[in-house]
């Protein structure tokens, strides 16, 4: 059986069951040849320019190719500064009318990055959006069960001490997030169940900052304490993040680990 992975390089760019953890799962069906393949992009909303519609364009080429299952997104879904709320065009304008190829009618599956957090980040999470564009599927924490793969979606902004005590004149929509310590304990525990239970024969788990990068952001050193040392105990074969607009992939040197950075563009 194939695992299937395409990182977009460039320029820009179900049924719902509750369980144990607090994490929300979500089933999705693999295909009858038992294949799974997915395209990964981050930081992509633009309305088109900075070359995310050629982008597009290629992703749908890729896509039929490949006849992909999904769409996973590493947040920083809309530029600059996130969504203004769940009316913002910005939605349509940089998602609905952009990715308009067939092959990526599918399920899209998105975290937030940090410009997310720069507008309302609640309206991205909403439902709202859903009934707009039924493809869109946006939460801060979350796991989808592709049978062969199982991914763990992770949010990543709030680890992130630098945007809490300098944030170099941005605003952080921190609402729904409480106590960031307290928030980052939770989900770091329920990560570690699910993890600990899962007996998928692909465990991937996406987030919107690197742990490991020679980019320009370089590594996450909240990722590296907190994060890493539980991805290792578990034996997670994939970490993917967008953030630093580059292609990447960095293996591990103690673990079967492999860091994937996806995605591009300002
Ligand atoms: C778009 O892509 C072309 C061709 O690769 C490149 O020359 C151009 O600089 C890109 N434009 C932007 C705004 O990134």
């Amino acid at each position: 059986m194939d695992l299937c992975l395409v990182l977009m390089i460039t320029s820009f760019g179900l049924g719902m069951v509750s369980t144990h953890a607090e994490l929300q799962r979500f089933e999705q069906p693999a295909k009858t040849d038992g294949k799974l393949s997915f395209l990964v992009l981050g930081d992509w909303g633009r309305r088109g320019d900075f070359n995310q519609s050629e982008v597009a364009h290629q992703m749908g080429r890729i896509g039929e190719k490949l006849d992909v299952d999904f769409v996973v997104s590493t947040g920083d879904n809309f530029y600059d500064d996130g969504l203004t709320g769940e009316q913002d065009k910005a939605f349509e304008e940089s998602f609905t009318q952009i990715y308009t190829a067939k092959s990526l009618q599918k399920q899209w599956y998105s975290v937030l990055g940090n410009h997310d957090y720069r507008g309302n980040a609640e309206a991205q999470l909403s439902l709202h959006l859903r009934k707009i564009d039924s493809r869109w599927l946006c939460l801060r924490s979350f796991i989808v069960n592709a049978e062969l793969a199982e991914i763990f979606f992770v949010d990543t902004t709030p680890f992130v001490k630098s945007y809490f005590i300098d944030a170099k004149g941005h605003t952080y929509d921190w609402r729904g997030i409480g106590n960031p310590r307290a928030y980052i304990a939770n989900l770091i525990k329920d990560l570690k169940v699910a993890l600990r239970e899962s007996s998928a024969k692909w465990k991937i788990v996406v987030g919107h900052h690197s742990i490991r990068s020679i980019g320009h952001h370089g590594d996450t050193k909240e990722l590296v304490s907190k994060l890493l040392p539980i991805l290792k105990a578990n034996n997670v074969d994939f970490y993917m993040n967008g953030h630093d607009h580059c292609l990447e992939h960095i293996s591990d040197t103690e673990s079967p680990l492999q860091f994937l950075t996806s995605g591009a563009g300002i």
